[in-house]
């Protein structure tokens, strides 16, 4: 992680983040209490973000364009909305980006962010992609879907997520587990399509079919990739960045649900809010709008291989070249209610 004199970035894993949620003082010293007080004004945002992917060479340009110094701290969404929670109104967080529309819509509900009013934003981004009480905005477009390995499987053979439940797939399935957002999230849309005991037969059938459960989708992929599995759930953008470093990967890509009258493949978004206690509130949103801009769009999701919110900005070549996709229309908000639901089914189902 690149730490330069301009940004201070602040690792911390699902641990320490856990650990420090109770106590303020616990933070890293720059973000210690009346530090940011000190700064607001001064030019600076503080970001606790879950998106750490080349986010330092973005934050680096709007700086450069606007003055503004950018601070972040990553960590696990769940991890820093739990944090912010905790630090109440001596929060040094000005903005919360997570990689999970649940986890934004839950901060939402908790109160740790504040409706913003911008012309700029309503216009940037669409309406599916963004809180309908305007607490967060999508940034980005995440698609998880169907991966495989060409050589032993046929896309004809794969349709949807539900039907990799069938005992085709038995000791063939790569997955996530079940503690991670992208495995909750994809099952909290499920249970907002079919119900909770549709959703639980289908989930029951995945662990009937022995998966292996990796909790890394660029390693799920690159187990696909060494002939340890034939059929995997992961995140575009992966594919992406395996595709950039290696245009001969041998790993595919299929959009699953497709077909007419089905939902559409799973889409999250990457997004951000303004917190509810922000001292430097202008500061976070400029810096929101900036991203939202069709320039800030194509550095911020490019850097990631991700499709952009706004429409108007360019799509990155490598995943414009997997082709068009119709995504779920869920409201994003199902996310975060339906969380807990599906940590729940998934332990019940003895998906791990
Ligand atoms: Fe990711």
């Amino acid at each position: 992680m690149k730490v330069s004199r301009r940004n201070l970035v602040v690792k911390l894993g699902a641990a320490s983040v856990a650990g420090a949620a109770l106590s303020v003082a616990a933070l890293p010293k720059a973000f210690a209490q009346g530090a940011p007080a000190a700064a607001a004004g001064a030019g600076v945002v503080n970001i606790y973000s879950s998106r750490h992917y080349g986010v330092e060479g973005v934050f680096e340009t709007f700086t450069r364009e606007t003055g503004i110094r950018v601070r972040f701290t990553s960590g696990p969404d769940a991890g820093l909305r739990e944090r912010i929670r905790a630090e109440g109104r001596h929060t040094p967080a000005d903005m919360f980006i997570a990689v999970d529309a649940g986890n934004l819509a839950l901060a939402a509900t908790q109160g740790l962010l504040q409706p913003v009013t911008s012309t700029a934003l309503s216009s940037n981004i669409p309406v599916h992609l963004r809180d309908p009480g305007n607490h967060w905005f999508g940034l980005t477009q995440r698609v998880r879907t169907i991966l495989f390995h060409p050589a032993r499987v046929q896309a004809a053979q794969l349709s949807t997520f539900e039907a990799l439940a069938d005992p085709m797939w038995r000791g063939r399935l790569v997955m996530r587990p079940a503690t991670h957002s992208y495995t909750q999230s994809l099952v909290a849309s499920m249970i907002a399509a079919h119900g909770e005991a549709r959703t639980e037969q289908v989930v029951r059938g995945w662990v009937a079919n022995n998966p292996q459960l990796i909790d890394s989708d660029t390693r799920i992929l690159e187990v696909l990739a060494a002939g340890g599995g034939d059929v995997a759930i992961t995140n575009h953008y992966y594919l992406g960045r395996l595709l950039q470093s290696n245009p001969a990967f041998p790993v595919r890509l299929m959009w699953a649900n497709q077909a007419a009258g089905d939902r559409g493949v799973h889409v999250n978004i990457s997004g951000a809010g303004i917190t509810t206690h922000a001292q430097n509130r202008d500061n976070a949103l400029r810096l929101l709008e900036w991203i939202s801009t069709p320039r800030g769009q194509e550095l911020f999701s490019g850097s990631n291989h991700e499709y952009p919110a706004n429409p108007a900005a360019p799509v990155h070549p490598i995943i414009a070249g997997f082709g068009p996709f119709r995504g779920d229309r869920l409201d994003l908000r199902e996310l975060g209610r339906l969380q807990a639901d599906a940590i729940r089914l998934l332990d019940r189902a003895a998906y791990r």
